[in-house]
């Protein structure tokens, strides 16, 4: 099949874990017999520097003409501590979600069998551990009416989600858990907000058309301590936009390392691939970043953009080849960790020869 992908490999470690996704996605293509085309484009700090927009049209444009995105991560320390800054890198990955009208956001929670060791939790916890997080991504405090007053002395941002926002992401999240382990939990916090409770009104109005799934309601600060303390007993959990940036990054740590997840952005026009994690800037150019995430990042491309299963499981497969002859980067390395672009060659060398 033809394969035309945009690479947006963004700011900080975003250009060498890219670089061995791509290593990786042009490993499965050759194997299968994939047609692939690829373009990069500038996002984030990067992006600015070269054009004064952490999202140009022209990155716009070659996003929405491909088949899929692989994204790195965006951010950058000099816009960290300057609240003033006109421009800010995250705001290239805002629009692009909000143009893009990536509404869901799957977020895997996988544990990797050979890595329970490097869970903070007790290895009886998290062994087997296994859900996916349905974050909502363009709505919601993220991007509602935002401003000050008063001379710049008060600031507020506003929640604000309508009846189609919250129905289309509850409804993929019954479709996924109804091919899980039917249970939803949809987390909210209605005991105070508004938006929670129409929330947990439309939610309850559609549980009946899941009769094979259960449907259990969590305040969002319940939700993070449960995460935390029993993470087996979520399957499919779906939530807001910041609640679920917030328990994402909780959940991430569960596995042993946030540098391992995946996610998906689905939604209207081309899904965008990339890690769950960030930028990581004190990492940059040092060729030490666990380049795990993206890889399974681009598994998830295959499997979502192009109802690849096959493709995806050999990039899975390799992956915990990996992982298990401890082929791996520092932060999970118990012996001698190797480089990200080892890591990178030693995946795509390892889809090659098997
Ligand atoms: C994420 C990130 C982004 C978010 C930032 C970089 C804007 O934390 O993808 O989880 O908050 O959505
Ligand atoms: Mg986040």
């Amino acid at each position: 099949m033809k394969i035309n992908l945009a690479v947006l490999p963004g700011d900080g470690i975003g250009p060498e874990i890219v670089a061995q996704a791509m290593k990786t996605v042009k490993a499965v293509c050759k194997k299968f017999g994939h047609q692939l085309t690829y373009e990069y484009a500038v996002t984030g700090a990067a992006a600015i520097d070269q054009t004064g927009d952490p999202y140009p049209a022209e990155t716009h444009d070659l996003c929405m003409k491909a088949d899929a995105v692989l994204f790195g991560a965006i951010g950058d320390p000099k816009y960290d501590n300057n609240p003033k800054a006109p421009v800010r890198p995250e705001q290239g990955l805002l629009r692009m979600r909000k143009q893009l009208g990536l509404f869901a956001n799957i977020r895997p929670v996988e544990t990797f069998p050979s890595l329970l060791h490097k869970s903070p939790l007790r290895r009886e916890l998290v062994e087997g551990a296994d859900f996916v997080c349905i974050r909502e991504l363009t709505g919601g405090i993220y991007f509602g009416e935002k401003g000050r007053k008063d001379n710049g002395n008060t600031a507020f941002d506003t929640c604000t989600y309508t009846r189609a926002e919250i129905e289309r992401i509850v409804r993929l999240g019954y479709e996924f858990a109804g091919k899980r382990n039917k249970k939803l939990t949809v987390v909210d916090k209605a005991n105070v907000l508004e938006s929670s409770r129409l929330w947990r009104e439309v939610a309850q109005e559609l549980a009946p058309a899941y009769p094979e799934v259960t449907t259990e309601f969590m305040f969002v600060d319940n939700a993070a301590m449960q995460i935390i303390q029993w993470p087996k007993n979520f399957d499919v959990l779906v939530t807001e936009n910041m609640f679920g940036d917030i328990l994402t990054d909780e959940a991430s740590v569960i596995t042993g390392s946030l540098g391992l997840l995946p996610s998906a952005s689905i939604g209207i026009h081309t899904s965008v691939f990339e890690p769950i994690h960030g930028s990581y800037p004190q990492a940059a150019g040092k060729d030490i970043a666990n380049p795990v995430a993206t890889i399974l990042s681009a598994a998830m491309m295959f499997e979502y953009a192009f109802n690849l299963p096959t493709e995806g499981k050999i990039i899975r497969d390799a992956v915990n080849a990996s992982l298990s002859a401890g082929y791996v980067t520092v932060d999970i390395a118990e012996g001698e960790a190797r480089k990200t672009s080892e890591v990178g060659d030693w995946i795509a060398g390892w889809i090659e020869n098997n």
